[in-house]
């Protein structure tokens, strides 16, 4: 399915002992050819859940992170992963989703997040502007905290956040969630600067509009018809697994390839303001 077998993307080569020593990499941190392991946090639904499978099927090990127990548990059963019950924004979980993952990690694909409400900021309701906050920054920070030195230990790390095309612009109603995927975007750049020189690469996938089940509907507090109206008259908008087969191209590239930031929208639309509808 992938040019690269799993096996050469998540090993990485023998460097050179130049640039062995330049960097501080050892041979014994190296991941020793074990099943590779993934932590996929949002995994319930959506791309989370799409990411998981396709990793899955790309021969990790998946940990399933999500609050909903039953899904990620049925899902963990299907594809012969791990499900761990998480609330990302809980210091003390996160900390009990690392000691399940244990000593040693390939692949973090913070992926929990998402949007409420579709207010001006200045009637913004603040206590849905710190909950976007909590869940896709902090959520993002708490995880990565925890889990970098696992990645770190594997010798052949990867960490890939899911930010958004609303990391990068900004849009009339969107501010509470364009300032947490811009705190997203942001949190990446900072941690490949500060992870250089470590055996972690690290890489922002931003999508456009992509049409999961629950994305707009939570959004919009449960209102299927301003959920729908999102994706009205739009041909094609991506799906979850659109995300999923980027997310597991990124992460099976040889390990000295760093894919910093991807773009991914759907042919219809051009930019967060400029949408093809057919009505
Ligand atoms: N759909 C889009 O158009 C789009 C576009 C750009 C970026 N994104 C981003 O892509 C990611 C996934 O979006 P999606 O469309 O797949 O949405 P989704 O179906 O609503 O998935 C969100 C996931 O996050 C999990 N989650 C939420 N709060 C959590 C918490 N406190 N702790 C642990 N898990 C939590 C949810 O699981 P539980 O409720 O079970 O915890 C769910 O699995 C989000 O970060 C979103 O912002 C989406």
């Amino acid at each position: 399915m992938f040019p690269v077998p799993l096996k050469a993307a998540c090993q990485r080569p023998t460097p050179p002992a130049a640039r062995n020593r330049r960097q501080g990499w050892h041979h014994g941190a190296m991941s020793t050819g074990s099943s590779a392991t993934a932590v996929v946090t949002g995994a319930s639904s959506g791309i989370g859940e799409a990411t998981a499978r396709s990793l899955a099927d790309a021969g990790f090990h998946v940990f399933c992170v999500a609050r909903r127990t039953e899904r990620i548990q049925a899902l963990a059963a299907e594809i012969g992963g791990t499900a761990v019950t998480c609330d990302v924004t809980d210091a003390a979980q996160v900390d009990a989703l690392a000691s399940a993952v244990g000593d040693r990690l390939n692949l973090l694909v913070n992926n929990a997040g998402g949007a409420i409400g579709l207010e001006k900021v200045s009637e913004a309701d603040h206590e849905a502007w710190r909950h976007m906050y909590d869940v896709n920054v902090i959520g993002t920070l708490l995880v990565t905290r925890a889990l970098v030195p696992a990645l770190v230990a594997s010798g052949a790390g990867t960490l890939i956040n899911i930010s958004s095309t609303a990391g990068h612009d900004v849009y009339e109603g969107g501010g509470g969630y364009t300032v947490a995927k811009h705190g997203v975007t942001a949190m990446t750049g900072t941690l490949r600067l500060e992870l250089n020189g470590l055996p972690v690469r690290v890489t922002e996938i931003a999508p456009g509009m992509v049409r999961t089940d629950e994305f707009s509907l939570n959004r919009f507090g449960g209102d299927k018809e301003a959920a729908d109206h999102v994706y009205a008259g739009v041909d094609e908008p991506l799906v979850a697994a659109d995300i999923a087969d980027v997310v597991t191209w990124v992460a099976t590239r040889p390990h000295h390839v760093n894919i910093d930031t991807m773009t991914v929208r759907p042919i219809a639309q051009a930019s967060v303001y400029k949408v093809h509808r057919t009505t």
